[in-house]
Order: C-alpha cells, then sequence, then structure tokens
C-alpha cells in the first residue's frame, strides 16, 4: 500500500528529511515509515460551547488509531457555535468547509476522523472530506443530558422559544425565565431537542458516515469514550482499505438520510446541509427527493420541538437503528456504511425499549413526516415546510400578507399597538435568504405579536427567505427560492395582497397575475437593507453563493478536487 504520507515521509532527500524532522520531538522513526498518518479534524472550541468536550474525545480516538498502528495527527478546524457566532454561523459553514478541505489536502494525512456536533460542524466536515476524497468517518460530539424545568423536561432552544413567548404573553415571571437557564444546559453536548445537531448526527449515520449505533450517544455517555477509540481503530483500517467517501457514498445513501430525516421528524436544516454534501459527491440529489421520499414516511420518534421527549430518551429507547428497523422496507439495502457493511445488515436486532419515545410502524406518531416542498408564485424554485411541527388547521390557509422588509423593521413594528395584524394574516420576512442578510440566518419562525399572543393566538402562518432553528415549530414556510436579493417574487408583495398556502397541493402562491407582478418595483426599504459587504469572506460568500434549493454552497466549492498536491513546499 502506498501511503499518500509517503510523499512527505519517503526517501532520504532533503524535503523528507524536512517533513520527518519537524514532526519528529520524540516519535519514533517508525512513525514515518509505512504507519497510516490519520487526522482528527477537531472542531472544539470554547466559543462553541457544544463542541467544547470534543478534546477529551480526541483522546479515544487517537488511542484507538495507536492501537491499529496508525499515527494520530490533530487537527484544530474552524469551529461554529450556533449560539455566539455573528450574523449566522451558517455564513461560515462554507468556509469551515473550504478551509477544512485545504487543510486536509495540504498536509501528510492519509485519512481523517472528523468530531462534530454543533449544527454546521458535521455539514461542514462531511463537505471537505467529500471534496479531498480521503477516508473520512464522523464521531459525533453527542447531545446534552435531559434539561428539566418546574418538574418538565427542558429542551434546548426549544424551551427558550416556549419560555420567551410565555413571558411575553405575561404568564411566566422574569426572574423564572433566568432561572430556567442553567436547568437548560446542564451537560456538556449539543442541544437535546431533535434540532440540526442532533438530526445531522443521526442522518450522518444513517448517510453511512458514522458506524451504526454511535450517533445520539450523549456526549457525558462513557459508550461515546468506547465509540471513539474503536472509530480511531477503523480509521487506520479505511486507509488500508482505501475506503474514501466517494467509493461508498452514493445516491442510494442519501434516499436512507432521507427517511431517516423524516422518520425522526428532524430539523429543516439538514435540507440544505444534504443538498450541498451531495454537491461535493457529484451526486444528483434535488429538494424534490426529500418531498419524494420522505414525505410518506411516518413519524416515529416523539421529540421535541414538535413532541414531548429530549435525545437522551431516544439513546435509552434503543436509538436510530431501532427507528430504522421499522421502516426497513423503505431504505435502499444496497447503501453501505463506512464499515464496509450495508446500513440494513445492522438492524435486524435493532430492539425498541420505549415505545413512548420511539412507536412502532403500525402506530406512528404522525402517518407521513418528511418535508414538503411547495412551488407556485411566490416560489418558483420552491420553499419548504415541515408540516409535523406546524398546525394542521393551518396548513391550509388563505390570508392577508403583513410584509417586513428586514429583521429590523420586523423588531421595530412587531409589538406596535396600532399594527393591523389577526390571527389569519400572513407574516412575510423578506431579504433574510444566502446573499440577503447574508447567510440565511434561522429567523423565519418570526415571535408573534404581542398583542395576539394575549388573545391565546399561539400559530399564525409565517413566510421567509431565511431558514429556522431546527428546535422551533410553527406553520412556518422556510428556504423560499429565489430569494428577495436574488429577484425572488417574495421581494414583490405588498401588504395587504391575498397569500394561499396548500400543503397538500403543495403551493405556496400570491393572488396577484403575472402581468401584475411584472409591473411592480421591489422597494427601497427592502432593497436598502440587503446585505452589500466590500470585502472578506462576506464579499466572496455574496458574489458566489448559491440559492437554497441547491443547498446554498458556494458555486465554486460544488464538486472535488481529490487529495492530490502537486508541489513541494520547499
Ligand atoms: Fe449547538 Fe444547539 S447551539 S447544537
Amino acid at each position: 500500500m502506498e501511503l499518500r504520507s509517503s510523499q512527505w515521509y519517503a526517501g532520504e532527500d532533503r524535503n523528507a528529511y524536512i517533513h520527518r524532522a519537524w514532526m519528529r520531538r520524540g516519535a519514533p522513526d517508525d512513525s514515518f515509515r509505512g504507519r497510516p498518518q490519520i487526522a482528527i479534524a477537531n472542531t472544539a472550541s470554547d466559543l462553541t460551547p457544544c463542541n467544547a468536550h470534543l478534546t477529551g474525545v480526541a483522546q479515544f480516538v487517537k488511542n484507538g488509531i495507536l492501537e491499529a498502528g496508525g499515527v494520530p495527527q490533530e487537527l484544530p478546524v474552524v469551529s461554529l457555535g450556533e449560539t455566539n457566532v455573528r450574523p449566522t454561523a451558517m455564513l461560515w459553514r462554507n468556509m469551515a468547509a473550504m478551509s477544512t478541505e485545504e487543510m486536509l489536502r495540504a498536509n501528510p494525512v492519509d485519512g481523517v476522523v472528523l468530531l462534530g456536533g454543533c449544527d454546521k460542524t458535521i455539514p461542514s466536515l462531511l463537505m471537505a472530506a467529500a471534496s479531498v476524497d480521503i477516508p473520512a468517518v464522523v464521531v459525533p460530539g453527542g447531545p446534552m443530558l435531559n434539561g428539566t424545568f418546574r418538574g418538565a423536561p427542558l429542551g434546548c432552544g426549544t424551551g427558550v422559544w416556549k419560555l420567551s413567548e410565555e413571558v411575553r404573553a405575561g404568564t411566566l415571571s422574569q426572574e423564572d425565565f433566568a432561572r430556567s437557564e442553567s436547568a437548560m444546559i446542564r451537560s456538556a453536548g449539543h442541544c437535546n431537542t431533535m434540532g440540526t445537531a442532533s438530526t445531522m448526527a443521526l442522518v450522518a449515520e444513517a448517510l453511512g458516515t458514522i458506524v451504526p449505533g454511535i450517533a445520539g450517544t450523549p456526549a457525558s455517555d462513557a459508550r461515546l469514550s468506547e465509540a471513539a477509540q474503536l472509530t480511531g481503530r477503523l480509521a487506520v483500517d479505511l486507509v488500508k482499505e482505501g475506503r474514501t467517501p466517494s467509493t461508498f457514498l452514493t445516491k442510494g445513501s442519501f434516499h436512507n438520510a432521507i427517511v431517516a430525516l423524516a422518520a425522526i421528524g428532524g430539523s429543516t436544516n439538514a435540507v440544505v446541509h444534504l443538498l450541498a454534501i451531495a454537491g461535493r459527491l457529484g451526486i444528483e440529489l434535488s429538494v424534490e427527493d426529500f418531498d419524494r421520499i420522505g414525505s410518506h414516511v411516518p413519524l416515529l420518534v416523539d421529540l421535541q420541538p414538535a413532541g414531548r421527549h429530549l435525545m437522551e430518551d431516544l439513546f435509552r429507547a434503543g436509538g436510530l437503528l431501532a427507528v430504522l428497523r421499522q421502516v426497513k422496507d423503505l431504505l435502499d439495502p444496497e447503501a453501505l456504511t463506512i464499515t464496509g457493511k450495508p446500513l440494513v445488515d445492522y438492524l435486524d436486532d435493532a430492539e425498541i425499549f420505549d415505545p413512548e419515545v420511539i412507536s412502532v410502524r403500525e402506530t406512528p406518531v404522525q402517518d407521513d413526516a418528511g418535508i414538503a416542498l411547495l412551488r407556485g408564485n411566490l416560489a418558483p424554485d420552491g420553499a419548504i415546510i415541515k408540516p409535523a411541527a406546524a398546525t394542521p388547521e393551518l396548513l391550509q390557509h388563505r390570508g392577508r400578507a403583513l410584509v417586513f422588509d428586514s429583521i429590523e423593521d420586523f423588531h421595530e413594528r412587531i409589538d406596535d399597538p396600532d399594527l393591523e395584524v389577526d390571527a389569519d394574516s400572513v407574516m412575510i420576512l423578506r431579504g433574510c435568504g444566502p446573499k440577503g442578510y447574508p447567510g440565511m440566518p434561522e429567523v423565519s419562525n418570526m415571535p408573534l405579536p404581542t398583542k395576539l399572543l394575549e388573545q391565546g393566538v399561539r400559530d399564525m402562518v409565517r413566510i421567509c427567505d431565511g431558514r429556522m432553528s431546527g428546535t422551533a415549530y410553527g406553520t412556518v414556510v422556510l428556504h423560499v427560492a429565489p430569494e428577495a436579493a436574488a429577484g425572488g417574487p417574495l421581494g414583490l408583495v405588498r401588504t395587504g395582497d391575498w397569500i394561499v398556502l396548500d400543503v397538500a397541493g403543495r403551493r405556496l402562491d400570491v393572488e396577484l397575475s403575472a402581468e401584475e407582478l411584472a409591473a411592480r418595483e421591489p422597494s427601497a426599504a427592502m432593497t436598502g437593507a440587503f446585505a452589500a459587504p466590500t470585502r472578506g469572506w462576506e464579499r466572496l460568500y455574496v458574489d458566489h453563493v448559491q440559492q437554497a434549493d441547491t443547498g446554498a454552497d458556494l458555486d465554486f466549492l460544488v464538486g472535488a478536487s481529490g487529495s492530490e498536491v502537486a508541489r513541494e513546499s520547499h
């Protein structure tokens, strides 16, 4: 076996001397002679609290790599903390993917173990690994332990949206709201609801990039350390077998990921991430595939934000494999996992230990889950909605538009007592797509007007070209494409227009003719609020980002460059 790293370390010339000598620092000579060099791409950071424990996990991965005869090399990579990073972590997902890809390619590594957790970290790592195409396997950092507040489960994110609305409605005191903070976040790990982090870990396992059975193991559970050690060993074998992402990930792998996404009631954010990962692999995946494959899959998991339980409960109840066993006939039997065996081979022994958390196929939480793709004259390239998180009565709705030209406009006016709005209004927020904000933030689940909250209204139809947190819920139409800043018709709607949402018919329309729409000019208030960066990453991003319906990757990052590096550094 010719190792990639031998291009740096093999031989006795001056350059091989340079590469070995600086790396030696106590490492024995055989470290550089035929032993696989395994990078551990580590997204640990104090500023990414959900991933802060990953350096501890990396230690177990290192043990495994050493046991299998490899040499571990920890590689800190760009880390994105969902709660801190402004204007939105999504603006930096492609940058994290690009920098990780380039550092894997530029360095003497033969394979990589990817350590991620918080929302954007597993997607960016997988995008990078797909584009550099060296053997790669994910160890997901795992969710936090369950939160509890006033005797009830308190889920990360979901609890924030719920409790903050209670404060605004006057049913929870500010003191109790503050007290809930440390009840919500009580251990290491990522959000414990079925938010984007949990979704992406489970979906990455269904895709085949995590050793089956690991995703969802709580961050503080000793079984995660054991899994990390075994995965470290596996990474060395992957190099020996040459199992790179392009050798085993297929359209069937994405099919399985979409089935899993629907059965777990996963985050809408998985759509843009899976589309972007597929784009790096050259696999034809479209936003239609999510509706076609996923929307008749039963919802089997009763987790917040739509349901009751949390990730620790799901793990205890049998985890992803127990869920997938129920829908085994819907999976692609050929799709392989990182171990070289098909995903379906792992399902026969997977039991449900708590039917309150994981339902059997015969009595699902909901019959048809998944994500619905809407089209119409408001979203020519599509928009999505997660019916499981919506109010059933609102899935068919006609109401007058209440338009906000920017997030600032929204904040300024939403609590104005004179705002003309009622429970049937359709709130529209624009300028929040990939180019407009920039970065497509999670602002689509607009808080409801206080005066309606006080009347007991808890959901309304909302439409936006941005995203929604995976921990959020409501009748929210997301990812409208093209976005307003790319000339989409969402930018032409005016307050008072009639909007028709027809989820069963998969339509989203404004009751205006093509001529009426074409005759309208975008408002100056809206265009004036679009991002107009003049330099740096934001400029590159706005100039090159694609729309949500294709994964919001940069146009020049789609596809792969492989692992070849032509020239020496000296
Ligand atoms: Fe990191 Fe939710 S904030 S996973």
